[in-house]
């Protein structure tokens, strides 16, 4: 495993943790908070706790959660979310993240924003000053809008692309069957006002900029031989 792997390993462990029996999980996407699944399952596989259902925020979740034998719900059946966990691409200071690196921050937004907490798990190499300066604001965009919203985002003054698969011909597609465009921005000075203003976009599903979202941020670290959770 590499040290990044590690760090992603034990802050999904951490996270894990903080599931209590009776609880209802928001189950994010991506390669940390798969650690945090299988740790979830593997706390109800050894009868640590008791009576816990996951909520997925994307197809590879509900696979996973599958896997590791953790019940699954749904947000109509759910009265109520306890905490959520999910990862990021970027985190800022304020707890501001850059989410939808695996083309899934549309339902992980809706999930993540309903938890009475959502816990971010991150390696340290995620932590950034300003949004922006080291991953593109993926956009989900209604196939047949994809060319107007992209001329619409060059005009606010991003360099948009669309995501292209790496092991397929063609672009990716999300799970609800529409394309991403990924976004540079020279300066996110106001990551609030932005998300807003991209979701105003005609055609635009949802984008991955979560503002004040978040309620706290696990951070692995490699210290030493070890790795610590800040
Ligand atoms: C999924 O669309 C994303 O929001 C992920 O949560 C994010 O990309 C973090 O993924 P990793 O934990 O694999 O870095």
């Amino acid at each position: 495993m590499t040290p990044q792997d590690l760090m992603k390993q034990e802050v999904g462990k951490a996270a894990a943790a903080r599931v209590q029996s009776n609880s209802i999980v928001g189950l994010g996407t991506g390669s940390t908070t798969a650690f945090a699944i299988e740790f979830i399952g593997k706390r109800l596989a050894d009868g640590e706790i008791t009576n816990v259902k996951g909520i997925p925020t994307s197809f590879q979740a509900t696979v996973l959660a599958k896997q590791y034998g953790i019940p699954l719900t749904t947000l109509d059946e759910a009265d109520r979310i306890d905490i959520a966990i999910d990862g990021a691409d970027e985190v800022d200071p304020n707890k501001n993240l850059i989410k939808g690196g695996g083309a899934a921050h549309t339902q992980e937004k809706v999930v993540d924003a309903l938890a009475n907490q959502f816990i971010v798990v991150v390696d340290n190499t995620k932590i950034v000053d300003k949004l922006g300066s080291t991953f593109l604001v993926p956009v989900e965009v209604i196939p047949m809008a994809v060319t107007p919203v992209m001329r619409a985002i060059e005009k606010l003054g991003g360099k948009p692309q669309l995501r292209m698969g790496v092991k397929k011909a063609g672009p990716v597609v999300t799970d609800q069957g529409n394309l991403v465009v990924d976004v540079k921005f020279d300066s996110i000075d106001n990551p609030a006002d932005l998300e807003k203003t991209l979701n105003n976009i005609p055609g635009v599903l949802e984008n991955g900029l979560f503002v004040g979202v978040a309620d706290l941020i696990l951070v692995g670290e490699v210290q030493g031989d070890k790795v610590i959770i800040k």
